[in-house]
């Protein structure tokens, strides 16, 4: 089931706190089509949102509390003072609505305090936003019920500074505004230095296509050290470039950027990807854009050997999913999300989603890893109330 029963999470808060729901969001998780590990170098991405979301039946306080429950863990309520809300200080999962909460006040919203019951589909630890899923979720139920009118970008925003302040993992802003910002039936083409967006359409099964996202069962954690590394190298990068952000790289000032960095190897590896990485970006959505829809497959292809041999984020299960999946016909895959674990995405005709589906699971099996798990992804909706 890709979204948690509205009905079900509203009856669940009511048996859990005696009192009435004030209404109930959905939030969802999203893949990344293209633009992986551009967003923290003020890049592109083009991530479009899951069906899977995570649903919050929400009801405010005003006694300056917070209670919090999910009906996907084995654990009772979690009561927390707005008051003593202080980064660092939640190592469970509660960090991230309790980090919602904080950012708000921070920013100088008046949060008064609110009960939430939480049900997520979005699957944790596969690269597909769960976090950003939980953040959105309850940020954009606060914003409703306290009347904050808090625009989209600007959830994602304070969503992001929750994540990477209170939670203490330093990601970028791409999950957030997906998770807040996208539109059914299309992509979401966001310039993340700006965060101007364009909706692209994106109906593959008109065009007789189908894209996969195979889960490898491999879990990461972004708040461990190696995507730290990463944006670390990158920035080092720019430093040494006397540029603000490696999106200031002009493509056609590539070679001389790298040459520039002389015997720094390592931190060429990560500006050529970042850079050919932002084109690719802009390659597929004139592609997109031309109607050219198959001629992405070859990009996507591309995209991950970058991330394999350039920015070092792959791990033997994705390249499997990848290699396999192209050798058995797709029009190309790569992984998607952060790395270390977690998904691909494979692009293929509809009619040889079995065929490619069936050789990934042999490739596991042969291989020795755990079985994946393999779902079709259609662009759904983005963060919305469900219900009054
Ligand atoms: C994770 C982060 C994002 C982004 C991707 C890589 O999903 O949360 O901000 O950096 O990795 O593209």
């Amino acid at each position: 089931m890709s979204t948690a029963p509205t009905a079900q999470v509203a009856d669940d808060f009511r048996a859990l706190y005696g009192t009435e729901p004030d209404g109930v969001w959905a939030a969802p998780g999203r893949v990344n089509l293209i633009g992986e590990h551009t967003d923290y170098n003020d890049g592109f991405v083009m991530p479009f949102a899951l069906p899977h979301s995570t649903v919050a039946a929400v009801a405010r306080r005003t006694d300056g509390r917070l209670r919090l429950h999910s009906a996907d863990l084995d654990a009772g309520v979690t009561e927390l003072d707005l008051d003593t809300l202080a980064p660092g200080t939640d190592r469970d999962w509660t960090a991230y609505p309790a980090g919602v909460v904080w950012a708000l006040r921070e920013a100088g919203h008046p949060v008064t305090g609110a009960d939430i019951h939480l049900a997520s589909t979005v699957p944790t630890g596969a690269g597909l936003s769960s976090s950003a899923a939980l953040e959105v979720v309850v940020a954009l139920a606060l914003s409703d019920l306290h009347a904050l009118g808090i625009p989209r970008w600007k959830l994602a925003r304070l969503c992001q500074r929750a994540e990477n302040v209170y939670v203490g993992a330093p990601t970028g802003i791409m999950d957030q505004t997906a998770s807040a910002c996208c539109e059914a039936g299309h992509a979401l083409f966001l310039d993340t230095r700006d965060l101007s967006t364009r909706q692209i359409p994106l109906d593959l099964a008109a065009e007789g296509l189908r894209l996969l996202v195979v889960d490898t069962r491999v879990r990461h954690t972004h708040s461990d050290g190696e995507y730290g590394k990463r944006r670390a190298g990158c920035e080092k990068g720019a430093a040494l470039l006397g540029v603000d952000a490696l999106r200031d790289i002009p493509y056609d000032g590539l070679d001389e950027a790298l040459a520039t960095l002389g015997d720094e190897a390592e931190v060429r590896r990560l500006v050529r990807h970042v850079v050919t990485e932002d084109q690719r970006v802009e390659r597929v959505v004139a592609l997109l854009e031309a109607g050219r829809t198959r001629e992405i497959g070859p990009v996507l292809t591309e995209g991950h050997a970058s991330l394999r041999d350039d920015f070092r984020v792959s791990c033997p299960e994705l390249d499997t999913v990848v290699d396999t999946a192209v050798a058995a016909g797709a029009l190309g895959a790569r992984m998607t999300g952060g790395g270390f674990g977690g998904s691909a995405i494979v692009l293929a005709e509809a009619t040889d989603t079995d065929l490619v589906t069936k050789a990934v699971e042999a490739a596991f099996a042969a291989a020795g890893f755990t079985a994946p798990r393999t779902f079709e992804a259609v662009p759904g909706e983005g963060a919305r109330r469900v219900t009054r």
